[in-house]
């Protein structure tokens, strides 16, 4: 049997090589070559002596329907598509201390109390800590079989003599490949041990639940291949201070990428929100510079309230504060309530907020953003803040007020939670329809603010 060796593969344009250098040998670029390991699997993959095998019609391949695993947490069953398909590989990844050890923990303990046979491999706790997080969780927490192990062969190991039907490795960054030399969770040692654990899982039958570090920027850590390599990639957002995350697929092979779970972290776990509009409505506030946005999250209507403070700078350039909101679509915004709808923010700070730590990152979330800033601006509640005043559309650079999708999904939650003051774009079928946003500001604000207003 041929032995493994190590080699350094440039990331950019394949080059290999024996050694390692900072700059590939082949493409000039800095810091891309990563190790790999040719093992007896991969070795002779160049040469054409291998078995000559007849493809087979698709009609012809036996490909038996798996029942779904239920997590038995109704928010993650859904947006993996009807939950857990046996031998996929499901990757989930978020900042530090968002709840993925809770919520993979808990899917595993509802498994195990349904009769499924579960393993918790971590390589970043001790058993002990394990435990006490399960101390606090529903179902039967305490009676997942843990491995707290970083080896990557005594996890296969592992995996294969106790044949689980669902596993949890937390985390992919923490487990070490023995035959590679870089340290656990960098390029090299991710992709192999994903790349190993895909393969047991794929023949063993075994859904597998990797969680997954994100880096400073959000996206997830390690190689992007990881993302290819798994069925499905799962992202949990929110801020840690704040009670509220959500769920959401950014890949999945066997189920949509559209839907979105709500969350909230409490003494027992996660608890799913799933009237996360009563919720968020029940908190608006009414006074000047609050919005509820009648917002899509994938295929889901949920209204959220986003809210926009204006005062007068001492800075130069002014502070422009975005935490939920895109900061670039705040600043596209500024710029056209103040070019065409006579909202000039220019010299004070602008704070928008989506209140409860929610992310929108849709277009139709611009009017929303432009009447909370332009009721903050003028010290106005909108609709004469008795009733939170609902909206949406997409601010055009021209001005104009843009139509978004699912306009009577948006309009029906809005009036399921008593908000019959609506504004939206053209024959949006809303109480005020505005074809531009100086319309709109108009309708939620009265005839005075298009004359000009100013920050305070
Ligand atoms: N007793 C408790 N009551 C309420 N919330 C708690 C309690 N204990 C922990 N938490 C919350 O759980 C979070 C930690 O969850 P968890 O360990 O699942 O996060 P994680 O995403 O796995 O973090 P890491 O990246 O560090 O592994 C804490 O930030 C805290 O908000
Ligand atoms: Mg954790």
């Amino acid at each position: 049997m041929p032995r493994a060796t190590t080699v350094f593969v440039c990331s950019a344009c394949g080059t290999e090589s024996a050694k390692w250098h900072g700059q590939c040998p082949g493409c000039g670029a800095w810091n891309t070559l990563a190790e790999e390991s040719r093992g007896a699997a991969r070795g002779g993959a160049k040469q054409a002596s291998g078995r000559a095998v007849k493809p087979v019609r698709l009609a012809d391949v036996r490909a038996e329907k798996h029942a779904r695993l239920s997590t038995g947490i109704g928010e993650l069953d859904r947006i993996l598509g009807g939950g857990l398909v046996p031998g996929s590989i499901v990757l989930i990844g978020g900042s530090p201390g968002i709840g993925k050890s809770t919520l993979t923990s808990m899917a595993l303990g509802n498994l195990q109390g349904a009769g499924r046979r579960t393993l918790y491999v971590s390589g970043e706790e001790s058993a002990a800590q394990i435990r006490l997080r399960a101390e606090r969780l529903p179902g039967a927490a305490l009676e997942v079989p843990v491995l707290a192990e970083t080896d990557l062969d005594t996890v296969l190991g592992t995996l294969d003599a106790e044949r689980p039907e669902v596993c949890v490795v937390d985390s992919v960054q923490t487990l070490h490949a023995a035959e590679l030399t870089g340290a656990a969770g960098s390029v090299g040692q991710v992709r192999e041990v994903a790349d190993r654990i895909t393969r047991l899982a794929k023949a063993r039958g075994i859904a597998v639940l990797l969680v997954g570090h994100v880096t400073k920027e959000g996206a997830l850590a390690g190689p992007r291949v990881l993302e290819h390599l798994v069925d499905c990639v799962l992202q949990f957002e929110g801020e840690r201070e704040r009670t509220y995350r959500t769920l959401r697929a950014l890949k999945n092979r066997f189920g949509s990428t559209n839907d979105v779970g709500v969350f909230e972290m409490r003494q027992g776990g996660l608890v799913e929100v799933a009237d996360a509009s009563a919720r968020f409505v029940g908190e608006a506030t009414c006074a000047p510079g609050s919005a509820v946005l009648a917002a899509m999250e994938g295929s889901r209507p949920v209204l959220v309230e986003v809210q926009a403070l204006v005062s007068q700078s001492e800075l130069v350039p002014p502070r422009r504060v975005a935490n939920g909101i895109d900061r670039n679509r705040l600043a596209l915004v500024l710029a056209v309530l103040g070019r065409h709808a006579g909202v000039g923010v220019g010299s004070a700070d602008v704070f928008v907020n989506v209140a409860g730590g929610v992310r929108v990152d849709e277009p139709g979330a611009d009017l929303a953003i432009a009447l909370a800033v332009a009721g903050a601006a003028r010290g106005v509640a909108l609709g004469g803040g008795e009733r939170p005043l609902a909206c949406f559309g997409e601010v055009g650079l021209t001005g104009e007020l843009r139509s978004v999708g699912h306009a009577d999904r948006r309009l029906a939650e809005a009036r399921k939670f008593g908000l019959t003051e609506i504004v939206g774009p053209r024959e949006s079928g809303a109480r005020f329809e505005a074809p531009t946003l100086r319309a709109a500001l108009r309708a939620a604000l009265g005839p005075s603010d298009s004359r000009g207003a100013r920050a305070a």
